[in-house]
Parts: C-alpha cells; structure tokens; sequence
C-alpha cells in the first residue's frame, strides 16, 4: 500500500471512530454545561453586576459602553444558569419552574440595563440595577444556595 493511501485510509478509520473525544462533544454545547453555577456567579454575574451597581456619573461614551458590555455578559450568564451547570443537581434545578424564573427576571433586568445605556439615562440605569436586578439573585439565592 503506498503512502498516500496509508494516510487516506487512517483518516477514514479516524472519521469513522465511534468515540470523537470528549471535550469535543462537549464544545458542541448540548451535552453537560463545561461551568458549575458558582464559577459563573464567581467569573461572570459578580464582576459585571459590580460593574452596573457601581456606575455612578457616567460621562464618556466608553464609561456607557463598560456598562452595556456589563450587561451584555449578564445575559450571557443567564444564557448558560438556562442549563444549569456542571455542579451536581444543578441540570436538575435547572429544569425547574422557579429556577428559570428567576433566571428570565435577571435576563429582562439586564435588558433594562441596555435600554438605560442606549438612553444615556442614568436613573433608569440605577432602577434596573436596585428594583429589577437585585430582587432575582436574591430569590434564587433563597431557594437553590446551600446554606
Ligand atoms: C437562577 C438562579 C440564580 C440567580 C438568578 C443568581 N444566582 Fe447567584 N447563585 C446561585 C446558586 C445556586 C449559587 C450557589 C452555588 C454554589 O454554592 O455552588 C449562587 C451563588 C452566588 C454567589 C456565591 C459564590 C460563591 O463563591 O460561593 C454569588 C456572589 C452570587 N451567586 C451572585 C449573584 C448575583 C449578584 C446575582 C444577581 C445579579 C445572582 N447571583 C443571581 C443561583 C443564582
């Protein structure tokens, strides 16, 4: 066999493998989440929250901009919290009712978030961030954080 179709038929052999590896299949998305619920509070939700609570006299079209991309990643968390996470029983709080409440609340927050910054109105930023963004974490805190 020569070696062109040595190297042919180890690709077929390869495509043909009934086990691609495992972070591939987990890259595709719609297997288990790759983040536990705390690594995405720790690394995504507290950051930018702290970012949108802490806008005080914005003034530059950047400062704004710190602001939307703060909520753009909330969003973003609340995209993934919508499987759940890689922790134990966490697919599982996932799929219940309040869960995704409580989720929804946080996504519609943030997009109060993005209306404020597209106004350039700072109190309708500071209303979404204490009325409408606030009362979500709490409530999921209450019911799914382990004490
Ligand atoms: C849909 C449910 C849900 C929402 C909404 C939510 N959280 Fe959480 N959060 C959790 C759960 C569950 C834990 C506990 C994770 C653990 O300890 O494994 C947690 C833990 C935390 C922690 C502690 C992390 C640690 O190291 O122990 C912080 C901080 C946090 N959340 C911030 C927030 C903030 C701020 C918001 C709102 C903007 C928020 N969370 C919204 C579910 C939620």
């Amino acid at each position: 066999m020569s070696r062109a179709s040595l190297t042919l038929l180890a690709m077929i052999l390869l495509l043909l493998s009934p086990l691609p590896p495992r972070h591939l299949t987990q890259a595709q998305g719609e297997q288990r989440p790759l983040l536990t619920v705390k690594q995405i509070m720790n690394a995504i939700v507290t950051p930018t929250t702290g970012t949108i609570w802490g806008a005080y006299q914005l003034q530059t079209d950047a400062e704004w901009k710190e602001v939307e991309n703060a909520a753009l990643a909330v969003i973003a968390a609340g995209d993934l919290l919508t499987a759940g996470g890689a922790g134990a029983g966490e697919t599982e709080a996932a799929a219940e009712a309040d869960w995704q409440a409580f989720n929804g609340q946080m996504i519609e927050a943030a997009r109060a978030v993005l209306s404020a910054v597209e106004a350039r109105d700072e109190e309708a930023l500071s209303s979404a961030g204490n009325d409408a963004l606030y009362p979500p974490c709490e409530s999921c805190h209450q019911q799914y954080q382990a004490r």
